[in-house]
């Protein structure tokens, strides 16, 4: 192959591919969108046989018996390892032929082999092949007619060679795959005349697959022999160039070097020091690669009308845009930079993929339009990230934070995967069932809503045309009312309730608040002599109010009477929520104009959250003055008074209306403070009798829900002690253990230990300060807030100390290298150096070993220190490479002994635990 490296170019095997099938009596077919069309198991065409599934099957009829294509695919099951290995791609093209009753397993080697001969060129000394365990026929063809030597034949399992079924059903088979001999000089295994195809080794590559279909795998994983037998042949088309043009990578083939040769030009404009970055396959390309395929994934996937979003297909391509921005910051690009290499990607595939130039403008706003969205947050994203990872370390956690996880997908866009990554790359393994529990968690939330607005009552509850259940609750806490019909829960009507059993009970009359306007439906039971009813939500359907809960005891008939309780605490802290959520929208006003308001509002018992037009982030200042004067509206102790007016006089008042809400003729309007001076709003909620009733408050948070709106997330009464308490609790608790770690690292330096306390006034008597004074709550804020940027310094110092004295210690060990050569063991040849140091960091072990390296041949080094965390960091030179050694290999057995995870290259690999 040597001299005809430029020969290969990816065009021109693509002219053989057709021409040489062509002369056999292949149609060619069209490369099929990467939408697999008719197969909902399968998200995505990821293999040339896709679109031909029902012509294997027998289903419907081929247009010819044989066809060929050259059909682009995507494949996103290791998208994690794109960028790390020299021949992981999510995006590729696959060259194939295919026969559908036409000419089997004989015919189909036939075919490989005089391609790979004539037209590839290969020598066919250096051509291996591999064939399924009782696969004698296609092994003895290989052998007898072709002509190889059984040497050069190799029976591999189901795991190796048996393919199929793409997706969850469909046609399967043993298969038989053609492996090139790149030289034993590539060869990394201990033994290596034990090298065989298939193994990890380099030596081997697989460039060809030839699948013998002759079964029909049903759902259950049934195999059934198919009506005709088929053949389906698939090889990867940039591999077969890497192959040909010797080159280690698919990366370094000629059509995707163009596009990292125009990201190296992109680098100079798009960092800020303009500096132009050079790619080295040698040297961490990563960035580079995962750019170039994920662009080409993006890019063709568009195309073909795969937009990113938020499920499904669109979830993916949104994750590899993402998942690509990141990488970029590697390269010191913090922009846009996927759509601006669009036009390149298109330039060089256009001559083979028709659609992407008509679309050309289309896909590179769609990518921009990505890009600028996941960037909004990344920077946040990547803080939230940081100030988490540093607190796992901190705590020597090997788990990342389910919860954490959630908020970086839910708020920040991260992909779960792209987490899972970084945490990887951190030595952090993901606290999956953590994730999940948020994840669901919130889908519980949200389709509980939803669920709620789809609801109908059933026509045959035989209720008057306009029945609608009386509201007595303002005032009372429980009422009489008599059963006007019972509904299971899904929607049936129902003659009866039975004890244990969930429903929806409608009454004439109640005191139960059902959700609206913000304000959460209330708990409570309805009870009479014999039977107890406990509501968990009460909901307005068409006017009808609905009880939901389940009969803890006796039995319920539609003709019963029941005294209706609603649950008094619940409803004290929502009211106090409640009236909060007036006083807080009449100071906005005050404070930041009459522009401001209401566009959502959720009153809980336990918090409420405000969301309110304004086009800026709420300076400290505002807030503070926000918070006092909702403060100072509590401590007037004003009445709150409601009453029902029309609508036109209530405007005449000044009433205050929420934004897009839709209201009566006859209006409630509550007042708060003489002529409502306080606060004036139209309003079906329920209030306290008297502003003092509020007791406390406080703003926990001012963030943007999206779409120009700000959000306040706001305590009243008594969840502002609690809140005091809990964030006092949470920080004594973090000092102390902050205090631990600095005793642990300082020693017997007790004045390097004093340097690093923190210093606060806060304690377990503060909140009671709150209890005299609510407007204290203000102060108590500012010094929790002074107290978590003390101990935040206070944690880089030490981390500052712990670099210091790391690096001291790195210097020792340096010093100590040729002591360290000495005490080397020999296996074999090979020097095997095992060290295990109290304290130092991975940089620290990496120096030593680059060191050793440097002064001697044929080095294993095996390094393990045990403060501040285990950390195991073991490395090769060439030599020991040679001679079989595996870094990545080796740690990854011995990780779990240490409790952790880790993996790594030949020459170098690390694990945490
Ligand atoms: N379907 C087989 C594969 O993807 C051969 O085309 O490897």
């Amino acid at each position: 192959m040597s001299g005809q490296e430029t020969e290969f170019t990816l065009a021109k095997i693509r002219r053989k591919w057709i021409d040489f099938f062509h002369r056999h009596d292949h149609e060619q077919a069209q490369s099929a969108s990467l939408i697999p069309a008719g197969d909902p198991t399968l998200l995505f065409t990821t293999a040339g046989m896709v679109q031909f599934k029902s012509y294997f099957a027998g289903t419907s009829r081929p247009p010819h018996p044989r066809l060929s294509s050259i059909q682009k695919c995507l494949r996103t099951t290791d998208l994690e390892e794109v960028g790390q290995t020299d021949r992981h791609c999510t995006f590729f093209e696959m060259l194939g032929n295919f026969s559908f009753g036409d000419y089997f397993k004989f015919e189909a080697i036939d075919l490989a082999w005089e391609f790979s001969l004539q037209e590839l060129g290969l020598d066919p000394d250096r051509i291996y092949v591999t064939v399924y365990l009782d696969d004698d026929e296609a092994a003895d063809y290989w052998h007898n007619t072709i002509g190889l030597p059984r040497t050069h034949i190799t029976k591999l399992g189901k795991a190796d060679n048996w393919w199929g079924p793409a997706g969850e059903t469909g046609a399967c088979g043993p298969c038989s795959e053609l492996y090139l001999d790149r030289g034993e000089q590539v060869c990394t295994c201990a033994d290596k005349q034990a090298c065989q195809p298939g193994n990890d080794c380099e030596r081997f590559m697989e460039y060809w697959n030839l699948v013998f279909n002759q079964f029909h795998q049903d759902a259950q994983g049934q195999l059934t022999p198919l009506p005709q037998t088929g053949i389906d042949t698939g090889a990867g088309l940039e591999r077969l160039a890497a192959l040909l043009n010797n080159k280690s990578s698919v990366y370094d083939t000629d059509e995707m070097a163009r596009i990292i040769v125009r990201i190296e030009e992109l680098s100079s404009e798009l960092r800020s020091d303009g500096k132009k970055l050079q790619y080295d396959p040698a040297h961490n390309p990563a960035p580079f690669r995962v750019i170039t395929d994920h662009v080409r994934a993006a890019t063709f996937s568009i195309a073909d009308g795969i937009y990113p979003d938020n499920t499904g297909r669109g979830y993916v391509i949104r994750r590899i845009i993402r998942r690509a921005l990141l990488f970029a910051r590697e390269l010191g690009i913090h922009t846009t930079i996927l759509h601006r290499l669009v036009p390149k990607v298109i330039e060089i595939y256009k001559p083979f993929y028709a659609n992407l130039a008509e679309r050309q403008a289309e896909i590179e706003e769609c990518i921009r339009l990505e890009e600028e969205r996941f960037l909004r947050t990344l920077d946040h994203g990547m803080q939230y990230w940081e100030s988490f990872l540093a607190d796992h370390q901190k705590r020597a956690a090997n788990q990342f934070d389910g919860q954490a996880a959630f908020v970086l997908y839910d708020t920040y866009g991260f992909p779960l995967e792209m987490t899972k990554e970084l945490a990887l790359k951190n030595g952090l393994v993901l606290d999956q069932s953590g994730y999940d529990q948020a994840m669901q968690a919130q889908q519980e939330r949200s389709r509980s809503n939803a669920a709620w607005q789809d609801w109908q009552l059933p026509a045959d509850l035989g209720l008057p045309k306009d029945f609608a259940t009386s509201f007595s609750g303002y005032q009372a806490m429980e009422s009489k009312g008599s059963i006007q019909g019972l509904v299971s829960m899904d929607g049936r009507r129902v003659d009866e309730l039975q004890s244990g059993e969930s429903g929806l009970v409608i009454l004439d009359e109640s005191v139960f608040y059902p959700e609206g306007g913000g304000q959460l439906g209330d708990q409570g039971t309805l009870q009479n002599d014999t039977a107890l009813f406990a509501v968990s939500d009460c909901r307005k359907i068409n006017g009808i109010t609905v009880h939901i809960g389940e009969l803890k005891s006796g039995v319920l008939k539609p003709t019963d009477t029941v005294t209706a309780v609603v649950d008094q605490d619940r409803r004290q802290a929502l009211t106090r929520h409640h009236s909060a959520t007036h006083l807080l929208n009449a100071a906005l006003r005050t404070h930041l104009g009459e522009h401001v308001g209401q566009t959502g509002s959720l009153v809980a018992p336990e918090s409420l959250r405000f969301d309110f037009s304004h086009p800026e982030r709420m300076t400290e200042e505002q807030i503070g003055q926000v918070e006092a004067s909702v403060l100072q509206a509590i401590q007037a102790a004003e009445p709150v008074q409601a009453s029902v007016m029309p609508k036109a006089d209530a405007q005449k008042l000044g009433a205050v209306a929420a934004f897009g809400e839709k209201y009566g003729d006859e209006v409630r309007v509550v007042q708060m403070g003489p002529q409502g001076g306080l606060s004036l709003e139209f309003c079906g909620g329920c209030h306290v009798a008297n502003t003092g009733d509020i007791q406390y408050f406080h703003i926990v948070r001012e963030a943007s829900p999206g779409a120009g709106n700000r959000r306040i997330e706001a305590l009243a009464g008594n969840a502002v002690l609690a809140w005091s308490r809990a964030e006092i609790a949470q920080i004594l608790a973090e000092i102390e253990d902050f205090h631990q770690q600095a005793k642990g690292v300082t020693g017997s330096n007790t004045a390097d230990y004093e340097k690093l306390t923190v210093p606060t006034s806060l304690g377990a008597a503060t909140t009671r300060q709150i209890e005299q004074d609510p407007t204290a709550v203000q102060s108590v804020a500012r010094e929790l807030l002074l107290t978590r940027q003390r101990l935040d310094e206070a944690r880089k110092e030490l981390v500052r100390y712990q670099k210091k004295q790391s690096q001291a210690a790195a210097s020792s060990l340096l010093e100590g290298v040729d002591e360290i050569l000495d005490q080397a063991e020999l296996v074999g040849d090979t020097r095997v150096i095992t060290i295990q140091v109290e304290s130092a960091s991975a940089d620290a072990l990496r120096q030593l070993a680059d060191k050793l390296r440097e002064k001697s041949r044929n080095v294993v080094f095996l390094g393990a220190c045990s403060a501040p965390k285990v950390l195991l960091l073991f490395a090769a030179d060439k030599a020991a490479i040679q001679s079989g050694v595996h870094c990545g290999n080796l740690i990854k057995a011995v990780a779990p002994l240490v409790g952790g995870g880790g993996g790594g290259r030949p020459d170098m690999a690390q694990a945490g635990g």
